[in-house]
């Protein structure tokens, strides 16, 4: 079984849910606490043991690619004033030369068109894919739950997590047959169904490991739900030849592309942080009244 050691994570999305904001600056660099959004994902990446990180990006999103470069003048500013702790933070979170690749989806055909976009880089290899919208704060990285279930089954698998009913219309649902599995077999995904047809309540939260083999699919995919190019239609027709498992997620999603989830991303990590917990918390509290 070939190792997982790439990810892709596609960040060329407008953001216009958080205009004026992001105006200027891509949605993924707001920050949730001291870091931003695609840091967090990153981090988690990194975590689960990958080693090369493939952005695909689009128009005025080359501050990712600054964010995730070394800065001498900073370093050396901080060199010079003893502040090895900053140092040493700036040191660990930022990949090493040669492990990020960056390269344009140029049109917004959709979420299966910006995968397709980093086929050459990714090659001949199984990867992970990682949407930078979707925050996981649980006890340990997810992908890093989803790479032990990988050595076990291998084939494909996707990060699911369970919502409202009233919000199985925005995701992608799976259904496995009513399995309380951490791990279980897919029978079926459906993009974002109609209000009341959904199958089951799992989302598909942003998470997935996926055989080269879908670069195929999605060369030829023709466009289905909101008129893009779907991952999920491309992974529904690999799901006739190879297995696709889905992996339940314990901890909680945020869904920071949107202004409530993005708000909660931030209460919820601040209350994770010991150095910030204790103070936040009387915070909250003396808003709430
Ligand atoms: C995409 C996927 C969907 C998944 C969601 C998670 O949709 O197509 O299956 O549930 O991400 O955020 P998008 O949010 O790009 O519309």
């Amino acid at each position: 079984m070939k190792r997982i050691r790439k990810a892709v994570l596609p960040v060329a999305g407008l953001g216009t849910r958080f205009l004026p904001a992001t105006r200027a600056m891509p949605k993924e660099m707001l920050t949730v606490v001291d870091r931003p959004v695609i840091q967090h994902v990153v981090d988690e990446a990194r975590a689960a043991g990958i080693e090369h990180v493939v952005f695909v990006t689009g128009r005025n999103k080359n501050v990712i690619e600054d964010h995730f470069d070394r800065q001498f003048e900073l370093e050396a500013t901080l060199r010079d004033r003893g502040k090895m702790k900053e140092l040493g933070l700036l040191e660990s979170e930022t990949p090493g030369a040669g492990a990020t690749s960056f390269t344009r989806q140029q049109a917004p055909l959709g979420l299966g068109h910006a995968v397709w976009c980093a086929r050459d880089i990714i090659g001949d290899e199984p990867f992970a894919l990682l949407l930078p919208d979707m925050l996981h704060l649980g006890a340990k990285p997810f992908l890093a739950d989803m790479m032990e279930a990988y050595s076990r089954t291998g084939g494909n698998l996707i990060g699911v997590y369970p919502v409202d009913e009233s919000e199985t219309n925005q995701y992608g649902i799976v259904d496995i047959g009513g399995s309380s599995d951490k791990v279980a077999e897919i029978r079926r995904m459906v993009e974002k169904p109609p209000r009341g047809t959904a199958p089951s309540n799992l989302a598909i939260s942003g998470r997935y490991i996926l055989q080269p083999t879908i670069f195929n699919l999605l060369e030829t995919q023709e466009r289905g739900a909101g008129g893009e190019i779907q991952l999920t239609d491309s992974m529904l027709t690999l799901a006739k030849s190879e297995p696709f498992h889905a992996v339940r997620f314990d901890g909680a999603v945020y869904d920071t592309g949107s202004k409530l989830g993005f708000l909660a991303a931030n209460v919820a990590y601040a209350l994770s942080r010991d150095d910030i917990a204790p103070d936040f918390k009387a915070i909250v509290k003396a808003h709430l009244g």
